[in-house]
């Protein structure tokens, strides 16, 4: 029975067999790969260039983006519009996802929010062909993981982003594979001094990305 179940926890089965970024939103919007679906509004799928020279991974999709049916919406959204400004990266280099596709969330003591709730290694893996789908139509020269959930998806479980921000390191997915801080984090600054600097940190991250991607301007 236990067997029967864990089998079941993927998203395999959903995918659909001619892949393009449009077939394959389709198709996860009926995703029911793992349980998360049950209390989301709906699947956020990534969105961006089908050329997207960069391709940038967040966790999960949060409360507004879950609402609004697009990755990024909301507030670490707009920090990270921001920065990618600043960094001169064009929002049309980019493809923006998360390593789940629904909102994970549990209510607060009052019963009137919905608070995010980290997922689990489980989900992860079972909505990770979505993933793998979107890398291999996209084909990003640079995947930027946004954050620990994504980092350790992505790069390995023992990665630490607090050591190895900004770097470039081996991978198999793309030339160029690096993690950064997630804007949310940014956003959890406890003053505003201490959330400019972060933020500066950040953008310097992306600046590296755009730098790489000037070194090889006939791919960006
Ligand atoms: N945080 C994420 O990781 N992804 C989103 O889409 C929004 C917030």
């Amino acid at each position: 029975m236990q067997e029967a179940k864990e089998k079941f926890v993927t998203a395999a089965a959903f995918l659909p067999r001619r892949q393009t970024l449009d077939s394959l939103g389709k198709a996860a919007a009926g995703c029911k790969g793992c349980d998360l679906w049950v209390k989301a509004t709906r699947t956020v799928f990534g969105e961006g260039a089908q050329r997207a020279v960069v391709m940038l991974v967040g966790e999960q999709p949060g409360d507004k983006e879950d609402l609004a049916g697009h990755p990024f919406v909301g507030p670490a959204g707009k920090i990270l519009d921001e920065s990618l400004a600043a960094a001169g990266l064009e929002k049309s280099q980019v493809y923006m996802t998360n390593v789940v596709k629904h909102f994970n969330w549990m209510p607060d003591e009052r019963g009137k929010r919905r608070i995010h709730k980290k997922p689990r290694y489980s989900e992860i893996q079972a909505c990770r062909p979505w993933l793998d789908a979107e890398i291999s139509v996209t084909r990003p020269r640079i995947i930027v993981c946004l954050g620990a959930t994504a980092a350790q998806a992505l790069i390995g479980r023992n990665f630490r982003v607090t050591r190895r921000r900004g770097e470039f390191v081996a991978s198999d997915l793309a030339p160029y594979v690096m993690a950064t801080v997630h804007p949310s984090s940014i956003l959890r600054a406890p003053d505003d001094q201490s959330r400019r600097e972060q933020k500066q940190a950040f953008i310097r991250d992306l600046e590296r990305v755009a730098r790489e991607l000037r070194k090889h301007p006939s791919a960006a």
